[in-house]
């Protein structure tokens, strides 16, 4: 039997797509190998969102080289963001590679392994969805559901707009009866995927088009489905009846990850972004007006082109006034083929730097400060399995995307009350509660 290794860099969706990369494998009668040297084919799902996504392939490529010279028969693929940002290229700088195809394109590999000649193909089509393709979950309790694919904003520092083309829906039909046959095969949490969620179904044809607030309600209908989470939301489109629908569907978490970008409305005006800070402040307020206790993330880039000093105070202001839960700042990459790398006045490196620590600081510590809402309180907690730092303890995940560490004895896959006696910025820990447990 024929072997493959899947390495996969870069978002949720492509850990999807490697899901379902690996799910059209074993159809086709591949099994997974624990390591490259072992695998006849050797996959990469690659990334290209700032220039470290790019180094950190392009070494691991490197190994799989080594590999290829001493055993040319194998093949190797490279698939996702980056390939496509690099199109044919690829075998012009790496003549070892033999296929290579866009985010769009993961059918066609199957399509290339079965083909009489394995001579060097590239595939860079935006067409069809990776959510058609069979999947092999890496966990049997959590599922993703890719509800639309690519991005027609035009966000001036993003390559992701050019990596997974326009955005395409899927009908909503057709994602309820994935949700069904995903809960009936003991799927109790789903999280919806999609690069700009919330404006989801716009392409749909009237007769069969749903709104992303009308696609929660018919998922949260599911029985057997008690969590659903999703990721990203844009805040341009962050409409009052999804927010209501984290107050009112039982099964909709209280997390929101809306990406910041920046605090200073000016900077926000060249990132393309389409809000400006007021209009943001007034998403949260919204948020907290009728979600009050729900946890709020976002992303945040530090050193656009042009920001100021006074720019990146604003975003130090709001990250304080908000006070996430938690945050992913970045130091901006200029990116090949966008617009905001032909832009003057680059911020020099160093400065960059500076403002990440700065930003650092703030988030870490207003995340803390948050964080002290649940010492005390019993949480719903979805056990994922042994505790990364102490395997004697459990881990899982709270409704507000929380990781919490505990002592108690739920198997991965259940549902356990966890009592929490401490919290850090980043985690929780406490105790299973055992009169839960007893009364369950
Ligand atoms: N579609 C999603 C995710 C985009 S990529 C969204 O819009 O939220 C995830 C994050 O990477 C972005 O939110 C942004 O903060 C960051 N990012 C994207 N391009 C970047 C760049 N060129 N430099 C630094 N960070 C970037
Ligand atoms: Fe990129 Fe903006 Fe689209 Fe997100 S919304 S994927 S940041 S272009
Ligand atoms: Fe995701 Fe990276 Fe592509 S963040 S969408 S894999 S560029």
């Amino acid at each position: 039997m024929k072997r493959y290794h899947v390495t996969t860099f870069g978002c949720q969706m492509n850990e999807h797509d490697s899901e379902r990369m690996k799910g059209m494998l074993e159809s086709l009668g591949y099994a997974e190998a624990d390591s490259q040297e072992q695998a006849d084919l050797i996959l990469f799902n690659t990334c290209s969102i700032r220039e470290k996504a790019d180094d950190r392939f392009t070494a691991h490529l490197g190994h799989a080289k080594r590999i290829k010279s001493q055993h040319p028969e194998r093949i190797v693929g490279v698939g996702g963001c980056w390939a496509q940002s690099v199109k044919e290229e690829v075998f012009a700088r790496f003549p070892f590679v033999d296929v290579a195809f866009g985010p769009g394109q993961v059918h066609k590999l199957a399509e290339f392994l079965t083909a009489d000649s394995l001579s060097a193909q590239g595939y860079f089509e935006f067409e069809g969805f990776t959510g058609h393709l069979p999947a092999k979950r890496a966990r049997d309790y959590q599922a993703w559901m890719q509800i639309s694919v690519g991005c027609n904003c035009v966000c001036s520092y993003c390559i992701v707009p050019s990596t997974r083309g326009r955005e395409v829906s899927r009908p909503s039909h057709e994602l309820v009866a994935e949700a069904r046959r995903l809960a009936s095969e003991g799927v109790r949490e789903i999280t919806l995927l999609g690069q700009n969620v919330n404006s989801y179904g716009r392409d749909l044809p009237r007769d069969a088009r749903s709104s992303f607030a009308e696609l929660l309600g018919q998922l949260d209908a599911i029985s057997g489905i008690d969590r659903i989470r999703y990721t990203s939301p844009h805040p341009k489109d962050m409409r009052e009846d999804v927010i209501r629908a984290h107050a009112q569907l039982p099964s909709l978490c209280e997390h929101i990850h809306l990406p910041l970008q920046s605090g200073s409305s000016s900077v926000l005006k060249r990132m393309r972004r389409t809000y400006t800070r007021e209009r943001y402040l007034d998403r949260v307020a919204m948020i907290r007006e009728h979600v009050p206790d729900c946890a709020l993330t976002t992303d945040i880039i530090v050193g656009f082109p042009g920001e100021t000093e006074a720019d990146f105070e604003q975003t130090l202001e709001l990250a304080d006034a908000v006070g996430y839960d938690g945050a992913f700042t970045f130091i901006y990459s200029p990116r090949r083929a966008t617009e905001a790398a032909t832009l003057p006045d680059q911020v020099p490196h160093e400065v960059k730097v500076e403002r990440l620590e700065r930003l650092v600081e703030v988030v870490q510590r207003r995340a803390f400060d948050r964080a002290q809402r649940f010492v005390g309180r019993a949480l719903e907690v979805l056990v994922e399995g042994p505790s990364r730092t102490d395997p004697s303890r459990l881990r899982g995940r709270s409704r507000h995307n929380k990781v919490v560490n505990f002592a108690g004895l739920g198997e991965p896959g259940e549902f356990v009350e966890v009592e929490i006696s401490s919290a850090t910025s980043q985690t929780l820990s406490g105790q299973e509660s055992i009169f839960a447990r007893a009364a369950r």
